[in-house]
């Protein structure tokens, strides 16, 4: 097979083959196919696009470079969420404690935050002793035993997305939904659950700008999952300001637990909700999304998802009393009120440019090695349609880092429209 016939085929719009597709995937991922001849693929790819059996066949091809998790071990409808990313996005801590306080079995394998948008692994990893990188084994057992467990993604999980994913950063080509959503459901289908939430997000501080892209995304994404034997279902949901009052790490924690024990924001919980009902609709196929809804605001309302959060962190070796007593989370050395220079309402918020200020104070981290400050972040007062007076406060920042203080509150001042 010839790889410059695959690259001339793609650019003029040509279906490859099921071969052409694993001899690309797998050439590339053993180091046959060179990084120039796979970017001008992918680049062929973005413009021309894919039907959906090409992105099914390249997604499984992608799924296959590596180990797939095995979860025959669990009984019943194992389930998994995945966002597509956001700012203040920790709603995978209560939707999971939620879902399996109600009887469901939640397999979660999450990824670390990287550039503005935050991982859950980072935020689980501010809670002391929290140990993400459990054997598989142990994984399993602790579903078996409480319902939900949270790691981070095996080593070897679909490490041909990991090999195309760091290329098409660099070549212009991350922003390409075939390419997206091969990419996602590769990891997902990988990571071995029966039945898949997609919450796909729009707007400022999410890779779809609008809803319709995120349609789209969605739609091939389900196809995707259902062609591989999945039960998936999709939420399109509202990125255009960070979700809850926190960005940052051990701050989203702290309103996660807030929210558990009943005193979450209203947007927050909502979307909380949305998502449980969701997942609670794929466990248990007899019951309606309202019937859905009840269970897991009951959840909340009983405090069985807040027990179940503490399961979850005392099995995973974590410290339970930052559960009560959320003083014991760790402390940033400086902050900063960030206040209003003149009178108005907020009418809009770059979430990407928030996000973007809480990377700044060191919550996030530029390349996958850098370290971070899990106190960093941002304490957000006033979002989207408040209204406001000169000098009110509207965030408090939270670094280490002396220096950027005065830098990030311009910065912070700039993500805000106000009229
Ligand atoms: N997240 C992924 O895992 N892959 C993409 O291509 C984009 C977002």
């Amino acid at each position: 097979m010839d790889i410059i016939d695959i690259i001339i085929k793609q650019k003029n719009g040509i279906d490859l083959s099921d071969s052409e597709i694993e001899y690309l995937i797998n050439g590339y991922t053993q180091g046959i196919i060179p990084d120039y001849q796979m970017s001008a693929y992918l680049m062929a790819l973005c413009f021309t696009g894919a039907n959906e059996k090409v992105i099914s066949k390249m997604t499984m091809c992608m799924a296959n470079s590596g180990d797939i998790l095995n979860l025959s071990g669990i009984s019943g409808t194992v389930v998994d969420k995945h966002s597509t990313g956001g700012v203040g996005d920790k709603t995978t801590l209560v939707v999971g404690p939620c879902v399996a306080a109600c009887g469901g079995k939640v397999a979660k394998m999450s990824g670390r935050g990287l550039g503005y948008t935050g991982g859950t692994i980072d935020k689980l990893e501010s809670i002391k002793n929290f140990n993400t990188q459990i054997p598989v084994e142990r994984f399993i057992d602790i579903i078996n035993e409480i319902g939900i467990s949270i790691v981070g993604q095996l080593k070897n999980l679909a490490p041909a997305d990991k090999k195309i994913y760091s290329l098409r950063d660099v070549t212009g080509t991350v922003d390409c939904i075939p390419l997206i959503a091969s990419s996602i459901m590769s990891k997902k289908i990988a990571s071995g659950a029966n039945a898949i939430v997609l919450d796909v997000k729009y707007g400022s501080g999410a890779f779809m700008k609008t809803y319709k892209n995120a349609k789209e995304l969605a739609e091939t994404m389900i196809k995707i999952g259902n062609q591989n034997g999945k039960k998936v279902k999709a939420l399109l949901t509202d990125m255009n300001e960070p979700i809850g009052n926190t960005v940052g790490n051990s701050l989203e924690v702290i309103e996660a637990i807030q929210t558990l024990k009943g005193n979450g924001p209203k947007d927050f919980l909502e979307l909380c909700i949305d998502i449980s009902s969701v997942m609670l609709q794929l466990e248990f196929v007899d019951k309606s999304v309202d019937e859905c809804r009840k269970m897991a605001l009951g959840s909340i309302e009983n405090g069985t998802a807040l027990n179940k959060f503490r399961e979850l962190v005392f099995m995973q070796d974590g410290d339970v009393e930052c559960i009560d007593d959320t003083n014991k989370f760790p402390k940033s050395k400086y902050s900063l009120e960030v206040k209003a220079n003149m009178s108005g309402q907020i009418t809009k918020m770059d979430s990407e440019k928030i996000g973007k200020t809480a990377c700044l104070l060191g919550a996030g981290r530029q390349s996958l090695n850098d370290k971070i400050n899990h106190s960093a972040g941002i304490f957000i007062n006033k979002k989207t349609d408040s209204y406001i007076s000169k000098s009110d406060v509207l965030a408090v920042l939270y670094t280490d880092k002396k220096e950027i203080l005065d830098f990030t509150k311009e910065y912070y001042l700039d993500s805000l429209t106000i009229e």
